[in-house]
């Protein structure tokens, strides 16, 4: 990706020098670099004092180097050359709290340094990637003409927005990865119903998906599921021959992690999560014994896929007929990323315009798509929403556009397909819909074995203790 964002700062005219520490293995891949693309005339250095030395004054170091240890190794390796104004750059996917540290022990140094969420992989940091920069004012004035010339466009806009202090720009990434942790995993589901509950080719469920590209399912995550349900290797369709366990590098998990430390929800984003887990977990080696009902997937012990389940069973749900069942789940995946955004500015004090969150998402990034439209013209109408779902834009699409999924769920539940990412946003959602929850019991227990106390619904300020025997 360091590659790529080289080569998009070249091509709008923005001088770059590059460097990459000589690793073993890895001495030639500047010089290799640089010939490859002489027309971007680089500035290539020996070493690091070199690179440094070339550059203009007040510097602008960006790095993309894996997180965590390697950044602070940086850093420090950087540090004895520099001088008060320069600025460091960390484009890589760090956790926001460390960010939050270099900045303020920076600062000190007074270096200014910049946390600077990037997504879209390598081609979008070559054509155009969605960022999420944060820092001081100071430096928002130094570095935003130039992210904004390497940005992606969409409805006319750059996608990059300055989106506040220290690890705002960190912390929007790390959201971004949730809900794309949230929406992969939708897909995969909607996969799984085509192809364990109709028993459809992968090419027929590229082509039932591909109807849902005229509607706000337009994504770039569906673009590639479709491009990956048609792709073909030797006639055969490569996806079955890829082991079904998902690897993670850690930003779902934070998203998590933080998200429980600050009392927010996001079920459907740790469900996907968990599937992760899961899918490579030991238990999974382990047959169910003869008889026990195996749920519907590939059978452990034929290794078949089941027959298509008939239409009395249920089979008559077509993946068409559940368009608006996913619509709404991938809708509650974003709003659980906004939800947990809006604590975090809460608890930062960070200053982030969700509309323009939104709007830096439509562009460039891998969870870019047209429901972020809705998202943004929600978030315009009402800036300071308790949350997506009671924006009123939001409530007008479900009520009009959705309509009750509770028919095409409850036939897609029966029929034993794992779907845990649909069925925590159906749950998210009846849970924040329900006129009254079975919560009470928990109070009651909590009570009953702790005098925990309760609140009554015709008193509710005071606290209650009941003996229940
Ligand atoms: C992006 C991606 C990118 C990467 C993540 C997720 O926005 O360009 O999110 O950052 O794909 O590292 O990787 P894992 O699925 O391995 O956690």
């Amino acid at each position: 990706m360091g590659k790529s964002l080289a080569r998009n700062f070249a091509s709008k005219n923005i001088r770059t020098a590059v460097y990459n520490l000589p690793f073993k293995g890895e001495e030639n891949v500047v010089a290799d670099f640089v010939a490859q693309y002489s027309d971007s005339n680089f500035l290539s250095a020996n070493d690091l004092p070199d690179f440094i030395q070339k550059l203009e004054t007040p510097r602008c170091i960006l790095l993309m180097i894996k997180s965590g240890d390697p950044v602070d190794e940086m850093i420090e390796k950087l540090l004895p050359h520099l001088d008060s104004g320069d600025m460091i750059i960390d484009a890589g996917n760090s956790l926001f709290k460390d960010t939050i540290r270099r900045f303020e022990d920076l600062k000190e140094e007074e270096i200014e340094f910049v946390g600077m969420g990037v997504s879209g992989g390598e081609e979008g940091a070559l054509k155009g990637p969605s960022i999420m920069p944060a820092g001081s004012s100071f430096a928002e004035r130094r570095l935003m003409p130039m992210l904004e010339k390497i940005a992606a466009q969409a409805d006319g806009q750059p996608c990059v927005r300055w989106v506040g202090n220290d690890g705002a720009g960190h912390f929007i990434k790390m959201v971004h990865n949730g809900i794309e942790y949230a929406d992969m995993q939708l897909l995969a589901e909607a996969y799984a119903i085509g192809k364990n509950v109709h028993n459809h080719s992968n090419s027929q469920i590229a082509d039932e998906l591909e109807q849902w590209k005229s509607t706000l399912h337009n994504s770039y995550l569906l673009d590639i599921t479709i491009d990956i349900l048609r792709y073909k290797e030797n006639g055969e369709s490569l996806l079955e021959q890829i082991l079904d366990v998902a690897g993670h590098k850690g930003t779902g998990l934070w998203t998590v992690q933080e998200a429980l430390s600050l009392g927010v929800p996001v079920p459907t984003i740790m469900a996907a999560l968990n599937e992760r887990i899961l899918s490579g977990h030991g238990a999974r080696e382990y047959p169910p014994s003869e008889g026990v009902p195996e749920g519907r997937g590939w059978n452990f012990h034929s290794n078949q896929t089941p027959p298509p389940v008939s239409p009395s069973e249920g089979g008559h749900v077509a993946l068409g007929q559940c368009l608006g069942l996913f619509l709404l789940a991938r809708l509650i995946a974003l709003a659980e990323g906004f939800d947990l955004i809006k604590s975090a500015a809460k608890k930062y004090d960070w200053q982030i315009d969700m509309a323009a969150v939104a709007q830096l998402w439509r562009g460039g990034c891998i969870i870019r798509s047209d429901m972020l439209k809705l998202v943004i013209e929600a978030f315009e109408k009402e800036p300071d929403a308790p949350h997506l779902l009671a924006t009123q834009t939001i409530s007008d699409f479900i009520k009009n556009e959705i309509g009750d999924v509770s028919a095409p769920f409850g036939e897609i539940a029966k029929m034993g397909v794992p779907l845990p990412a649909l069925s925590a946003a159906m749950n998210y959602y009846k849970t924040l819909n329900a006129s009254y929850l079975s919560i009470n019991l928990i109070q009651a227990q909590r009570d009953y074995f702790g005098a925990h106390t309760y609140r009554r619904l015709d008193d509710r300020d005071s606290a209650f203790h009941t003996e229940w025997k």
